[in-house]
């Protein structure tokens, strides 16, 4: 491997310590204490740890932490409800309702019901639309701390060539913008992209976030671009044996297959350790900064 290692986790700690010290200093010189309320519809397991993780790292960071575990069978209505309520909440700064939802309730309804002020996702159509101008928003998480280490990494990333792969709204559209308030020259590329490879080969930053394990081969990176991936993907791992029920142990794979990429590139996020851990920490952020905006 020649690529130099962006270690997310560490930098996901030095992001935590700041809100924390931000935080503590709300608290001593405002008495205001910074609230986030996760909201979890339904027994999703994969949800259920990420919403415990937010709500830990909420707390370890002096915040108040409000969770709200609602049945799967809940109503819109009910739902509805219940984010009126936090959106009229002073205490609470910050709203995240945990997806995916049940079926029978719409994503789109529910998160522009949210107060925009208090969207510490970035979901809401207004905070989708301040980004996409240029405009002071809320930012998703995830593409805000790729952005963090980008910066960090490079300084200034202006002039750059910068190949997002994937087009969701929660990552790949925000994460373009982002690059393109930055500087830099943006392709969004997807699973319908001709020439993947060779369109990636432009490219002096690579964000991989397509949900498909190691689909980024190391013969499409250039020479010393820097690859961030985003993708946490679970895949069979026979080499580490079989579970006590006689399943097939697993292991985490992001979308860039990395072995054959790090030899490539000049810097890479690996998975675990990489982006995963600054999206939770850019939440706790954006939970301050709405905490710092409705306290003028
Ligand atoms: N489900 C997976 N990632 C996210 C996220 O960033 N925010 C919310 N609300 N749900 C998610």
């Amino acid at each position: 491997m020649s690529a130099t290692l962006i270690d997310g986790k560490a930098f996901a700690a030095t992001v935590r310590e700041k809100v924390a010290a931000h935080v503590a200093r709300l608290k001593s010189d405002h008495g205001i204490t910074p609230g986030l309320a996760v909201v979890l519809v339904g027994e999703d397991p994969a949800s259920q740890v990420y919403v415990r993780s937010k709500g830990r790292q909420t707390v370890e960071a002096g915040m108040n932490s409000y969770e709200h575990k609602l049945d799967a069978g809940t109503s819109e209505a009910d739902l509805l409800g219940l984010i009126d309520r936090l959106n009229n909440d002073p205490d609470v700064h910050g709203i995240l309702v945990q997806l995916p939802l049940p079926k029978h309730l719409d994503e789109g309804l529910v998160t522009n019901a949210i107060d925009p002020a208090k969207d510490v996702d970035g979901f809401h159509i207004s905070n989708v639309g301040l980004l996409g101008t240029g405009q002071k928003s809320m930012v998703p998480c995830t593409p805000l701390g790729c952005l963090m280490m980008l910066r960090a990494h490079h300084g200034d990333l202006s002039g750059m060539e910068a190949v997002v792969i994937g087009r969701s709204n929660i990552v790949g559209k925000p994460m373009a913008q982002l690059l393109l308030g930055d500087s830099c020259t943006v392709t969004i590329a997807h699973s319908r992209t001709r020439d993947l490879p060779g369109v990636v080969r432009r490219a002096d930053i690579v964000v991989a976030a397509v949900g498909r394990p190691q689909m980024v081969q190391g013969d499409w990176i250039r020479p010393g671009a820097t690859v961030i991936d985003v993708g946490i993907n679970r895949i069979d791992a026979p080499e580490k044996g079989v579970n006590e029920d006689g399943s097939v142990r697993t292991r985490l794979v992001g979308d860039c297959d990395f072995e054959s990429c790090a030899a490539v590139a000049g810097a890479i996020t690996p998975v675990p350790g990489g982006v995963g851990p600054m999206t939770i920490a850019c939440l706790l952020a954006n939970t301050v900064t709405a905490c710092c905006r409705a306290a003028g």
